[in-house]
């Protein structure tokens, strides 16, 4: 057995290791339950008793090599793993991602589809390039109005603009589609405007239209009395003022009850206490018949809104501008509102 002993520390002292599966090889031939070593202390036990004590310490000190050379071999690996990965901490938590949030003019529309929707209103879509019938000659456009002259207008080339509002869209949808009509479109248009806190060459409008039969102007009046109360809170009262659209009769503008002043006065409402923001009225029978819907049958209503003017409102925003330069400070802050 003194034999066998001696075998097994040259063969441990002799064994070279390269890495962890060399350390855990010898683990395996010496060390396991049926490595060298372990079996050399099973034969140990049918020895006789006398044998037992000169050959205990031999084997005792056999088991510890094997024992410290795997020691060695397993933190001389170890060690070399640490140092591959060394200067990057697993445990730290990862970097946070930045979230984008939504752009408050998307907002807004979506609210105003909401709360149309309530009510039975869907959402149409039509081109941005539009044709001079679609945004002027079937709205009743004359020749001469100032909308079809190029300093006011982006023409793209002739009979071609790009949409100077979304009652384009009106014409689209009423010559594919017949009444009864409950829509809403929403859309960026166009105008050749000098840029400033008040007016961009471009924006955002939010049409809507009703047609059906027996539709009246109080009909409309009680839409957009229901529409500013959801968008403006329940206090919010509405005023229409006569006005003119070549595609309404009549037409009116539509003011709200200043929320800024509670209608005391200040510089928003010019202090009138009331602030505008939408143009309506009953379309008119030629416009109709422009898309061959009967007028003796059927009537409508349209409005106009411009999303830019409700987000001011909403957020107390003064300068339009902010909407188009995407500023992250500025958009940072609508980016927890849903
Ligand atoms: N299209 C009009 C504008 O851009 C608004 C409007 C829409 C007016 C529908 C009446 C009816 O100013």
């Amino acid at each position: 057995m003194q034999e066998k002993i001696n075998e097994l520390i040259n063969e441990i002292n002799s064994f070279i290791a390269n890495d962890f599966k060399d350390a855990e090889e010898f683990r395996l031939k010496f060390l396991s339950k049926n490595g060298k070593v372990s079996l050399l202390f099973d034969e140990f036990k049918e020895v006789a008793a006398e044998q037992k004590k000169t050959l205990g310490k031999p084997l005792n000190e056999l088991k510890n090599l094997a024992q410290n050379r795997l020691n060695e071999f397993q933190e001389q690996f170890a060690k070399t793993v640490e140092k591959e990965t060394s200067g990057n901490d697993y445990t730290l938590p990862g970097d946070s991602y930045q979230t984008g949030g939504r752009h408050p003019l998307s907002l807004v529309r979506n609210q105003i589809i909401e709360i149309f929707n309530k009510i039975g209103f869907s959402v149409a879509d039509g081109p941005e390039i539009e044709d001079d019938w679609h945004n002027f000659s079937a709205l009743n456009f004359p020749k001469e109005h100032p909308a079809r002259d190029m300093q006011d207008t982006f023409f793209v080339e002739e009979n071609w603009a790009l949409r100077t509002h979304t009652s384009s869209i009106q014409i689209r949808v009423m010559e594919k589609q017949k009444p009864p009509l409950r829509l809403l479109a929403p859309g960026r248009v166009y105008r050749n405007e000098a840029i400033s806190a008040r007016a961009h060459c471009q924006f955002h409008q939010v049409e809507g239209f009703y047609i059906n039969k027996k539709v009246s102007f109080a009909d409309l009046k009680q839409t957009l009395l229901y529409f500013s109360k959801e968008m403006f809170g329940a206090q919010t009262k509405i005023r229409l003022r006569p006005s003119f659209f070549p595609f309404t009769e009549p037409s009116a503008e539509m003011d709200i009850s200043c929320m800024f002043c509670n209608q005391t006065g200040c510089n928003i409402c010019k202090q009138s206490g009331w602030v505008e923001i939408l143009g309506c009225g009953m379309i008119d029978p030629d416009v109709l018949k422009n898309c061959n819907i009967d007028p003796d049958e059927y009537s409508g209503f349209a409005f106009g809104m411009g999303i830019e003017r409700i987000t001011m409102l909403k957020y107390k925003i003064n300068d339009l501008r902010l909407f188009f330069e995407n500023d992250i400070q500025f958009l940072k802050q609508f980016s927890k509102t849903i």
